[in-house]
C-alpha cells in the first residue's frame, strides 16, 4: 500500500520526506491557491523531494487547453502525474497522455461508473474522494470497495485505486482492508496514524524502568 500525502505546502512534505514513508504527493487546485505559490514552481520543487509520482492538476476544463497544460505539466518531471477531471474531456486528455507514456490521476470520481471509464482511458490513478461522499451521507468507502473489486476482474485494467479526500484514519484503516493500492491524506492524518495512548503510556514505563537499570547499551 502506498502513501501519498495530499498538500502543496513544500516545507510539510519535506518534514515528511524524512520518515520514509511517503510514496507520492497530490496537489489539486484548492491546495495550490492556499499555498499562494506559482504551481510551475510547486510542482519541480515537490518533484526534488519525492521520487514518486506527484500529481498536479489542469487549471482548464476544454480538451485543447487541458491537453496543453497536461504536456506541460508533464514536462517538467519525470515523475508528474498530470490531474485531469473526470468529464468527456478530460478522459480524452487521459487517452492522449497515457498513450504518450505519462501518468494520468483522473480526479473528482464519484461512482463506479467513472471509475471504469478511467481504467479504460488508461489512467495511472483513479482518485475517489470518500470524504466528500460521506459528507452529503453517502458511504465513501463503498465505493473503493466497488472499484476495487470491479477493477480486479479485468487484468488488463492497470489503473491504481487512490483513495482520496481522506478526512482520518479510520479511512486510511478501511482503504487498507479493501485492497486499495494508494491512500493521499494530509499531513496531519499520518501524523495521527502513529498515535496511540498505549504506545505513550508503555513508553513512559520502558523508560522509567530502564533508567532503574543504571545501564548503557552504547
Ligand atoms: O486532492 C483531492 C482530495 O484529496 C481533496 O480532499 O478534503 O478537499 O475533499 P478534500
Amino acid at each position: 500500500m502506498k502513501f501519498f500525502i495530499d498538500t502543496a505546502e513544500v516545507a510539510e512534505i519535506k518534514a515528511l520526506a524524512d520518515t520514509g514513508l511517503v510514496d507520492g504527493v497530490t496537489t489539486n487546485p484548492s491546495l495550490i491557491a492556499k499555498s499562494g505559490r506559482n504551481i510551475l514552481d510547486v510542482i519541480c520543487e515537490i518533484c526534488d523531494i519525492i521520487p514518486g509520482p506527484i500529481s498536479a492538476e489542469v487549471g482548464a476544463t476544454d480538451y485543447e487547453t487541458m491537453l496543453a497544460e497536461g504536456r506541460k505539466l508533464a514536462g517538467l518531471r519525470p515523475n508528474v502525474a498530470v490531474k485531469v477531471p473526470l468529464t468527456p474531456d478530460g478522459l480524452k486528455v487521459c487517452k492522449a497522455l497515457s498513450d504518450d507514456g505519462t501518468m494520468v490521476n483522473v480526479t473528482l470520481c464519484f461512482s463506479a461508473n467513472q471509475a471504469i471509464l478511467a481504467a479504460k482511458a488508461g489512467a495511472a490513478f483513479i482518485s475517489p474522494f470518500v470524504g466528500r461522499l460521506d459528507d452529503i451521507g453517502q458511504d465513501g468507502m463503498q465505493l473503493i470497495s466497488d472499484i476495487v473489486e470491479i477493477y480486479a476482474q479485468y487484468p488488463d485494467f492497470t489503473t491504481d485505486v487512490l483513495v482520496a479526500s481522506v478526512r482520518s484514519p479510520m479511512h486510511v484503516t478501511d482503504a487498507a482492508r479493501l485492497g486499495a493500492h494508494v491512500v493521499t491524506m494530509p499531513a496531519s492524518v499520518l501524523r495521527q496514524m502513529y498515535q496511540h495512548p498505549l504506545t505513550d503510556k508503555g513508553l513512559a514505563t520502558f523508560c522509567a524502568d530502564w533508567a532503574k537499570t543504571g545501564q548503557s547499551i552504547l
